[in-house]
């Protein structure tokens, strides 16, 4: 399963990269909201940087802000030219599986975001998304179970064979990460925060303590 980080904050993407487990970003306009980045020469300065924290062959998703097909496939065609790692973030709608599907025969790299169920995720695969992404923490506000929805994803893909791979996102704890790898999720795309907590284990740290305190004993 790959990590992403979940986030346009620039120390957030360094940090994550230090650890040597980030596999790619994804972003969407609050995140860039979030940060101050306005202004289009801005967002795109901001996405070019992201791309160059990463390095190579790491995925950063960009997202469209145009509803309309025309206006996907001008936007998004600017932001995959700005950097091989681009993938074009587009949400499920009628035009966006249109643009979806252009870009697909483009060899444009997708993320049909804004997912919810699973014939949103059919249709998505059918028009050629690299990346399918449902949002589980979102489904939880609502006491529906966002890891289920992952569940059924995975199996209607790997029964249809469908290439698009599942990237669980809106993930906002530690656990949704190890429930999404158990659900089958290709990618997950997550906060700082979420993957940081992956590391905590008080029997860890005892025993760290009790290895270190032995050595002191032993050796003065
Ligand atoms: O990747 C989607 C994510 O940014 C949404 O997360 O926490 O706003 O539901 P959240």
């Amino acid at each position: 399963m790959l990590f992403f980080i979940d986030t346009a904050n620039l120390n957030h993407i360094r940090e994550a990269a230090e650890l040597g487990i980030l596999d790619g970003v994804t972003t969407n306009p609050s995140l860039m909201a979030k940060e101050g980045i306005t202004g289009e020469a801005n967002i795109l300065k901001h996405y070019r940087e992201i791309c160059n924290i990463v390095g190579p062959d790491k995925d950063v998703s960009a997202e469209v802000i145009s509803t309309d097909y025309a206006g996907m496939i001008k936007e998004g065609k600017a932001l995959a030219e700005l950097h091989e790692n681009i993938v074009v973030k587009v949400p499920m709608t009628v035009d966006g599986v249109k643009a979806i599907s252009t870009f697909s025969s483009m060899d444009i790299k997708t993320n049909c975001t804004l997912v919810f169920s699973a014939g949103q995720a059919i249709l998505a695969a059918k028009a050629g998304a690299t990346y399918l992404s449902p949002f589980i923490g979102r489904i939880d506000d609502i006491t529906w179970d966002g890891i289920k929805l992952i569940e059924e994803i995975s199996e209607i893909y790997t029964m249809q064979a469908y290439d698009t791979a599942i990237l669980a996102a809106s993930i906002r704890t530690p656990l949704h990460i190890v429930q999404a790898a158990k659900a089958g999720a290709d990618v997950v795309t997550c906060p700082l925060s979420a993957i940081m907590g992956l590391f905590k284990h008080p029997l860890t740290d005892i025993g760290l303590a009790q290895f270190l305190a032995d050595h002191k004993k032993a050796n003065g």
